[in-house]
């Protein structure tokens, strides 16, 4: 069954203020919570073409009152080459780590060079290949920890309700108008001072969890076994030793406890980066354990059991 629901504001009445980039699990989310509360929102066309509008479709099993009834509704397309982009003020991008450059940087020579972006991705890496070639744009970051999956190309069904975190990285900020309707329509999201201390925790909750759960064929709850802890107390251990590094104060037993709380609360589960060597795709394993071997390499510290982890999913990867 099908409800269907439209915004006239977002009807072709003018052209959208935001775009998403990157239309997976995740980008579908937030246009669809930005759409619900009346943001005037689109997808950006990553190749020529000719769709002006996308229909897309949502169901949660995670409100107060779940429900099968999918949602439909549309947004506007915004092609490459579209009058639309230069009325843009804030460009969210939804990739993958490893996609983010690739994706972003044939955009940078027509976005308005006061067209905020916003990096919303697992892993860490890209606000730094970025940074050199914003040319005086502003530039945020962000983590989402809700759950949700891709039913079918432009289906989506929320499953988790977890905490987003946005916050300001480097150039002009972000208008508040903006950013205060971003945290008003992401539920259970919020602005911080510091979003860099926020993107560390969440990398080590990847850090610790994903390349175990992929290596070890199992799931997120198996890691609370003995057998585990000692190396996930060392990939802890050295995340928070380079981030110090990097110039940021991490609370060790906090991260600790986080990385078993999320194997608690999430045991059933299989991690992503499980799913993906599962289903034979690529990794954010670079972006993840591997920016923390990076990040060391630039202190000339190491970083062994990250590095070892590193390397054992490159070897699976490199059998598919
Ligand atoms: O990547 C993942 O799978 C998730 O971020 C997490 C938190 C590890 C849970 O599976």
């Amino acid at each position: 069954m099908q409800s269907h629901r439209e915004h006239d504001s977002q009807l072709g009445l003018g052209s959208p203020d935001i775009a998403i980039l990157g239309a997976g699990a995740v980008g579908q989310l937030i246009c669809h919570q930005l759409w619900a509360s009346g943001i005037s929102v689109g997808f950006l066309a990553r190749e020529p073409s000719t769709h002006l509008w996308q229909t897309l479709s949502f169901s949660t099993t995670c409100s107060a009152s779940p429900s099968t009834l999918a949602e439909q509704y549309r947004v506007p397309i915004i092609a490459t080459d579209s009058d639309s982009l230069a009325k843009l003020r804030l460009l969210i991008v939804c990739v993958k780590a490893y996609q983010v450059m690739e994706a972003v940087t044939p955009f940078l020579e027509t976005l308005p060079k006061d067209c905020h972006i916003l990096l919303l991705h697992n892993g860490m890496g890209p606000h730094l290949a970025l940074e050199p070639l914003l040319d005086g744009r502003g530039l945020s970051l962000g983590t989402t920890s809700q759950g949700v999956l891709r039913q079918s190309t432009w289906q989506i069904t929320q499953t988790g309700q977890g905490l987003t975190q946005l916050g300001h990285f480097t150039g002009p900020e972000l208008e508040i108008g903006l950013s205060k309707a971003l945290i008003a329509a992401i539920p259970n999201s919020e602005w911080v001072e510091a979003i860099i201390p926020c993107l560390w925790q969440k990398l080590a909750v990847n850090a610790a969890i994903n390349p175990l759960t992929a290596i070890n064929q199992c799931t997120n709850g198996k890691l609370a076994e003995a057998q585990f802890s000692a190396m996930i107390t060392d990939i802890l251990d050295e995340l928070h030793w380079v981030a110090e590094h990097d110039g940021i104060l991490l609370d060790k037993s906090y991260l600790q406890q986080r990385v078993y709380q999320v194997i608690q609360l999430t045991a059933e589960n299989f991690s992503s980066m499980h799913q993906d060597v599962a289903h034979k795709r690529r990794t954010e394993i670079d972006q993840i354990n591997g920016y923390i071997c990076e990040r060391a390499r630039v202190h000339n510290l190491s970083a062994p059991t990250n590095e070892k982890v590193w390397q054992q999913i490159k070897q699976l990867e490199a059998k598919y």
